[in-house]
């Protein structure tokens, strides 16, 4: 079985979307709904819909993607609406609604709006968009998310994490995990992309998203190292209480195996998911059930965490 368990919430498989990818729109949902996922995470939502950045905004290569879409989103209304609904017609299940503000008075004035409201799944608090002009990414400001998490938790009482945006130097997952320890948090979801590369096409001596001079957020197969490095040192310093999401650079079963030995509890698919559409959590899961029943594995809980060092 593929079934995981997140704070006594259990999800029948431990694949789902990542947030960004075929989720903005009901008929997307629709879709993640009707698949083997174990959940689905909506579109990062702000308080009001907004159209993002000019077009071109995303481009995929063999092995990543790198979009500037500047979060594009319905607004918070239409995915609380949308969750909510959900939650009526198949009480039982969780579900991961995705709010990434521009501002603090943003994330706080959707987080009671979710509070006040009677949505029950989990809440995931977008501090790693690296697109929207002008707005630096939460993540990478240690104060500003002891501010951000201080002010949330003085009134959230609902199951809330973090979507982080990478980390590359140890000191770095000290002080990050360091802050997240202090708080109640249900999960961190790591990582988001690795923010501001740059993709160009040799040929036309161009780049190739429009947004930004052509700087983007990196996903895909060139983010796997990365990914799993994050999630393992987060792993490492986090109190047992937060699980790990373990997002970035899954193509196949094997992928997402090193995720989980890294500590993920779930994992979530972007880059990937957006070339295949739906029918990869049907093959991801084929995958990665050969590899357990080859290893005489019969629940990721065998493997979670337990990578070997020498
Ligand atoms: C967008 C990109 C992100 O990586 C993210 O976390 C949120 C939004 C975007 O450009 O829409």
């Amino acid at each position: 079985t593929l079934a995981t368990e997140i704070a006594g919430r259990t999800f029948d498989n431990c694949l789902m979307n990542a947030a960004g990818v075929r989720c903005q729109s009901i008929a997307d949902l629709n879709k993640l709904i009707d698949s083997t996922a174990g959940a689905y995470v909506t579109k990062s939502a702000t308080p009001v819909k907004r159209a993002g950045n000019p077009s071109p905004r995303m481009h995929t290569l063999p092995k990543g993607s790198i979009n500037s879409m500047g979060l594009p989103n319905e607004g918070l209304d239409y995915y609380l609406d949308f969750v909510l609904q959900d939650q009526a017609n198949r009480p039982g299940t969780t579900n991961f609604l995705s709010v990434a503000g521009t501002s603090l008075e943003d994330n706080l004035s959707m987080l009671h709006q979710i509070q006040d409201s009677a949505y029950t799944g989990f809440v995931e608090l977008n501090l790693s968009c690296p697109n929207v002009p002008g707005h630096p990414q939460v993540g990478y400001d240690f104060d500003r998310v002891k501010t951000v998490l201080t002010a949330v938790f003085d009134f959230y009482t609902k199951p809330l994490g973090v979507k982080l945006p990478p980390y590359f130097d140890l000191v770095h997952f000290d002080q990050i995990a360091d802050i997240l320890n202090q708080f109640p948090l249900t999960f961190v979801n790591s990582i988001n992309s690795i923010g501001n590369g740059l993709v160009i096409d040799p040929h036309a001596e161009k780049v190739v998203i429009k947004p930004k001079g052509g700087f983007g957020g990196i996903g895909g197969a060139f983010v796997k190292p990365t990914a799993l490095a994050n999630v393992r040192g987060l792993a490492l310093r986090l109190k047992p209480e937060i699980a790990i999401v373990g997002t970035g650079g899954i193509l196949n079963g094997q992928d997402v195996f090193e995720h989980i030995l890294c500590g993920a509890s779930m994992v979530q698919i972007g880059t990937q998911f957006g070339y295949e559409g739906t029918q990869i959590f049907d093959r991801i899961s084929q995958e990665l059930t050969a590899i357990m029943a080859a290893k005489g594995y019969t629940s990721i809980n065998d493997f979670k965490g337990k990578l070997k060092t020498f």
